[in-house]
């Protein structure tokens, strides 16, 4: 099965799992790091989280987040996730919206038409530039909110571990 057909499939079901949660609430001790294969960290759920070490050196995962996420969502979510008049800031709605329900939304988008409202977060399941990336991206915005991963561009980051090579060279060729 195409890997975006496998990752929408996923998505839907997560969709209907994560309507069926309670209120989620992300803090720095949820996303404190219990494991690490080769560079790509998780948290004591299996969750991907990332890693800041004191001298503000991240992971690799949290940096490449932070391209992905100022070249394919800032245009509406505004740099570094700090929000616009047309779409929230995702540097807080991290802090209530959890792994499953992320890869949902931003695999099928939602729209927002309530009260006159056009607000519409399109579906990115079809894009590779997206899709390759949903746990940089994730791992990059639960550090924006609720890591204290500053602004900008994080000035230290860990080597590309080779498993995040391969796996950019599998999913953007397949
Ligand atoms: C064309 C504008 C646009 C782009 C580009 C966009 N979004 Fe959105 N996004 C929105 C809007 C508008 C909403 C609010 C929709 C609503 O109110 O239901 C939203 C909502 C979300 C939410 C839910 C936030 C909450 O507080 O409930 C997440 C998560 C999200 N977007 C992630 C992303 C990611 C990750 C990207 C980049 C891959 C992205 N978005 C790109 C417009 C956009």
């Amino acid at each position: 099965m195409p890997i975006r057909k496998t990752l929408l499939a996923v998505a839907a079901g997560l969709a209907l799992l994560a309507s069926q949660g309670s209120t989620y609430a992300d803090d720095a001790a949820t996303a404190a790091v219990a494991s690490d294969a080769n560079g790509k960290y998780a948290d004591k759920e299996g969750n991907p989280t990332y890693k800041i070490q004191e001298d503000g050196t991240v992971d690799w995962y949290t940096y490449s987040g932070y391209r992905r996420f100022n070249s394919e969502c800032h245009v509406c979510h505004g740099a570094d996730g700090a929000g616009s008049s047309f779409a929230p800031a995702l540097a807080t709605s991290l802090k209530s919206i959890n792994y499953a329900d992320f890869m949902a939304i931003v695999a099928g988008g939602r729209k927002n038409l309530s009260g006159g409202n056009e607000k519409v977060m399109p579906a990115f399941g079809d894009n590779k530039n997206v899709y390759c990336y949903m746990d940089d991206l994730y791992v990059y915005l639960r550090a924006r909110a609720v890591g204290d991963l500053p602004r900008g561009r994080p000035a230290k980051h860990e080597n590309k571990p080779d498993a995040a090579k391969e796996q950019e060279t599998s999913c953007m060729g397949g």
